[in-house]
């Protein structure tokens, strides 16, 4: 056997933290000021909200594409309609949705529980499950291929090698019984012409690089052995290790406490940059997008219904939703016991659409004109678009509310 298989092996059980957790320096207290600055627009100007002193922010990296640089577009989803058919009805998950995401970019999606960002991911990898689930409509092209088109053994290279995915729980994507050695060489001799002995230097590499310290004697672990952090840095090491072209990462800090929360995001975001891997940012929390994404698309119902910088989000939303999501977060310049704002009523029901905006019984703004047509998402300025009938009246009751 050679020496490199050692991390086969089951190792000794070792209790303890992990020590990088507890020495980086960017903490939770980060992570709140920039939901406060970015939840408070009147307070704060933009320049100062990247500069502010105690949040050591940063203003996001703009989608160079955007900006008239010249990086191509990696991803486009074009009009994608994913549905699945239960015995309740048909369920549009994904309804009508399209967006880009320019190499190395990366892109934020945004919404409540259940308005389809899982199922949008899963319909880029292919992972609908049919029955009941089916992409219905639309088309998804990366790095010029069709996806849709692929044959089923195509497609699982592009799976992991070219496009790989972070989930919320990191114990349920890990192998309980696989060593994390084994698991992260494995894509790698699956999916390159590496010899086992590269893949285990490689492996070595991954995770100092993810900043887990004794890289050599964790390969020989096995995931319960882990904190839960760690696991998540052990996923964004796997996520890396084919060198993808794009990550996508879905509610990937969810299910850790709120102090690693942020140290897994600025490491994501770091490496990702180094890199040049592109990112689809999936998340329920407008706080993290601010930091981390160069643009935003809020999703509501299975619809995109406002896409722009993350900048054109915080100071500029144009659809009431976005404006109660925004109200939602906790400021840290309100008193203790001052109430929060939550956006009001239920999510519908996606088997029950009816023609209108679906965001109409929870909406302020709403008029008779919104029952009768669902409004388009609209291109109202450079990259910012917005899918509201009286998106003017909103942005003006942002103006008076500063
Ligand atoms: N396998 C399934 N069968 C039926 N409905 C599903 C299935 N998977 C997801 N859905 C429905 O699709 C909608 C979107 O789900 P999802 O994308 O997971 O939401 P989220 O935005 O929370 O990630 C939800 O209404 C959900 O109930
Ligand atoms: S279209 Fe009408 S119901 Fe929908 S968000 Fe705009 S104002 Fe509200
Ligand atoms: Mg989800």
């Amino acid at each position: 056997m050679s020496p490199n298989r050692a991390y086969f092996k089951t190792p000794k059980l070792r209790s303890g933290a992990d020590p990088l957790c507890e020495t980086l320096s960017i903490g939770i207290f980060s992570i709140i000021c920039c939901k406060t600055t970015i939840r408070e627009p009147f307070d704060i100007g933009e320049d100062e909200l990247y500069g502010h002193a105690n949040c050591a922010i940063e203003r996001p990296k703009i989608g160079p594409a955007r900006k008239g640089g010249s990086l191509a577009t990696l991803l486009e989803i074009d009009r994608l309609k994913t549905q699945f058919f239960t015995s309740a009805g048909v369920v549009k998950a994904v309804d009508g949705v399209s967006y880009t995401v320019d190499e190395g970019e990366t892109v934020a999606v945004v919404g409540e529980s259940g308005c389809g960002k899982s199922v949008t991911a899963m319909s880029i990898l292919r992972l609908i499950p049919w029955p009941p689930g089916k992409i219905t409509d639309g088309e998804i092209r990366f790095a010029g291929r069709d996806l849709l088109a692929l044959s089923e053994e195509e497609m699982r290279n592009v799976r992991g090698k070219d496009i790989s995915m972070i989930f919320q729980e990191p114990m349920t994507s890990l192998n309980p019984v696989l060593s994390i050695g084994m698991q992260l060489t494995e894509t790698m001799l699956a999916h390159t012409d590496i010899s086992e002995e590269d893949a285990y230097k490689r492996a070595v590499d991954l995770l100092g690089m993810v900043g887990i310290s004794e890289p050599e004697r964790r390969l020989a672990q096995y995931p319960h052995h882990l904190s839960g952090g760690m696991r998540q840095r052990v996923m964004i090491a796997m996520a890396l290790s084919c060198e993808p072209k794009l990550i996508i990462a879905d509610e990937p800090t969810t299910a850790l406490d709120v102090t690693i929360q942020a140290q897994i995001l600025e490491l994501m975001k770091n490496l990702t940059r180094d890199l040049g891997v592109a990112m689809i940012i999936i998340t329920h929390n407008l706080g993290v997008v601010a930091r981390y994404a160069d643009r935003v698309n809020v999703m509501y119902a299975g619809k995109i219904i406002e896409s722009g910088t993350a900048a054109d989000i915080y100071y500029r939303p144009h659809h009431p939703y976005t404006l109660a999501l925004l109200k939602s977060v906790p400021r840290m310049d309100q008193q203790r016991q001052a109430q929060l704002d939550p956006v009001e009523g239920q999510p519908p029901d996606l088997t029950m659409l009816d023609e209108g905006c679906a965001f109409r019984p929870r909406c302020r703004f709403a008029t008779e004109e919104c029952a009768h047509s669902f409004p388009s998402l609209e291109t109202f300025a450079d990259g910012h678009a917005t899918a509201c009938f009286h998106m003017d009246r909103v942005a003006a009751s942002m103006k008076e509310a500063s």
